[in-house]
């Protein structure tokens, strides 16, 4: 039997205690994500079909992105009871410098496509947080640019060494003569992938006006109007003749790069090199023999090569191969600040995030980058107090299982041909060993004449 009564005045009043209303549209907006996919959801709404595509697409069935982040979600975590952790402290030591989270952001090109604010955002948003920022050979603010919204954080550049080596040769000097710390060095693009929601789109860079474009463009006014008042949407370091994503990437890249190129980049960067996209652990023991700094493992977030190998199932063998005191780093899929625990957990020394920074700006610009970079903290620091964990430093593999999904039939092969291949610079120990290597074969000549192919070739990079 329930006893009822009247309610009374004064608990009737307590209960509507309004909340005063967020008038600032934006924030209230990004203030409502509470999650990454939160805020690809509003990025969805607000941006035009062609550019969310972009961002959000990956290559070919779009397997390897899916298998990433089903990766991430099949981990189990294993928490430690009654050991306080009130506190975490969530900073790191990345390629010589701090970093106050152990994740940063990764390259990602045409940046100011996704929103006006591009690559500043980014910049500006990586600063205040305290993480290094990575820009893009196909970034579409400048070195320049990047250094004035990051001036006194941690930028990072990364490189496609394209046909016309020069072009490559001269960005990598601008950024270092900028204070540019690390250089990313991209191998997984001899040509492009096969990203078909941007031939499905028509999707161009220049980005064209159809009929389908400007009914999609109705409902977000917003982007079109950033978009037709703010400088032209172009490469910020490269001149472009313009056509689909793949065809330009197909343009610029060089489908020969190899090793000689790592040891005459050794050459040019004074400061930190990673190699980004290494997927076996066999490259991986390779070129930290090479005396690279750093590799990351990456499948460029499935852009590249469809059902190529998880970068984060890669993780424990690549660790116990190379040892723990090498520097390998990781990305593709990263939606949740668990997902980054998990992978330091693992031997990680980092992280990168491609689309969880790009939603974010999709969604409300550098205030969307803050909100995806507070969002990542907090899922993170929550993950290590249930954990039990207080520093990064305290996480270890116990502390996670990857449950199993897509079992292998059998293992790979080893690369057998790699022994054969070995260059120069593989087979020689350490970085000054590579660099000996690369001059004393005159590979910096064999560039030369490609450095000296005529201004026609670069305008079609
Ligand atoms: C829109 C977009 C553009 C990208 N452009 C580049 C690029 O110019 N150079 C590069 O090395 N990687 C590029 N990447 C790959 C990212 O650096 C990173 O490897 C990937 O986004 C990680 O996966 P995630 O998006 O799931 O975090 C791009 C990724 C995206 C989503």
């Amino acid at each position: 039997m329930v006893t009822r009564q009247f309610p009374k005045p004064a608990e009737l009043l307590e209960l509507m205690q309004f909340k005063k209303p967020e008038l600032d549209a934006r924030k209230r907006r990004l203030d409502a994500a509470l999650t990454i996919y939160d805020l690809r959801t509003i990025a969805k709404r607000r941006t035009p079909k062609a550019a969310f595509d972009y961002t959000d697409g990956a290559a070919e069935g779009e397997l390897s992105l899916a298998r990433a982040r089903q990766a991430f979600e099949d981990v189990e975590f294993h928490p430690d009871v009654l050991r306080p952790a009130e506190s975490v402290d969530l900073s790191t030591e990345i390629l010589g410098g701090p970093s106050a989270m152990p994740f940063g952001i990764a390259p990602t090109g045409f940046t100011r496509l996704m929103q006006t604010e591009g690559e500043t955002a980014g910049a500006g948003a990586a600063g205040a947080a305290g993480i290094p920022f990575t820009l893009s050979t196909l970034g579409t603010t400048s070195i320049e640019g990047v250094k004035a919204a990051n001036p006194n954080g941690r930028n990072w550049f990364q490189l496609y060494v394209m046909r016309d080596r020069e072009i490559s040769y001269g960005l990598a000097r601008r950024a270092a003569a900028a204070g540019f710390d690390t250089l990313q060095f991209t191998v997984d693009t001899p040509v492009a992938g096969a990203r078909l929601r941007d031939k499905r789109n028509g999707f161009s860079i220049p980005p064209q006006l159809t009929l389908g474009t400007i009914i999609n463009a109705i409902p977000r006014p917003w982007w079109w109007y950033d978009f037709l008042t703010t400088p032209k949407l172009e490469f910020a370091s490269l001149s472009t003749t313009g056509g689909t994503v793949g065809e330009l990437l197909d343009a610029a890249m060089d489908p020969t790069i190899s090793y000689d190129d790592l040891a005459i980049i050794r050459d040019i960067w004074p400061g930190k090199i990673v190699v980004k996209g290494v997927q076996n652990v066999a490259d991986s023991k390779r070129l930290i023999d090479a005396g690279v700094d750093g590799i990351i493992l990456s499948n460029h977030g499935g852009r590249q090569l469809d059902r190529a190998p998880i970068p984060f199932r890669l993780l424990p063998d690549v660790v116990r191969e190379v040892g723990r005191d090498a520097t390998v780093m990781v990305d593709t899929g990263i939606m949740n600040g668990a997902d980054i625990v998990a992978s330091i957990a693992l031997g990680a020394k980092f992280t990168l995030i491609g689309r969880a920074y790009l939603y974010g700006l999709m969604a409300g610009g550098r205030q969307g980058v803050d909100r995806t970079i507070a969002i990542l903290r907090s899922e993170i620091e929550r993950t290590m107090k249930l954990l039990g964990v207080s520093s990064i430093a305290e996480l270890e593999p116990r502390h996670v299982t990857q449950l199993q999904r897509l079992v292998p039939v059998s293992a790979p092969v080893a690369a057998a041909a790699s022994a054969a291949s070995a260059p120069r610079a593989a087979r020689s120990a350490g970085g000054t060993a590579a660099k000996t290597a690369a001059s004393s074969a005159g590979k910096a000549d064999a560039a030369a004449p490609r450095a000296a192919k005529p201004a026609a070739s670069r305008a079609k990079a």
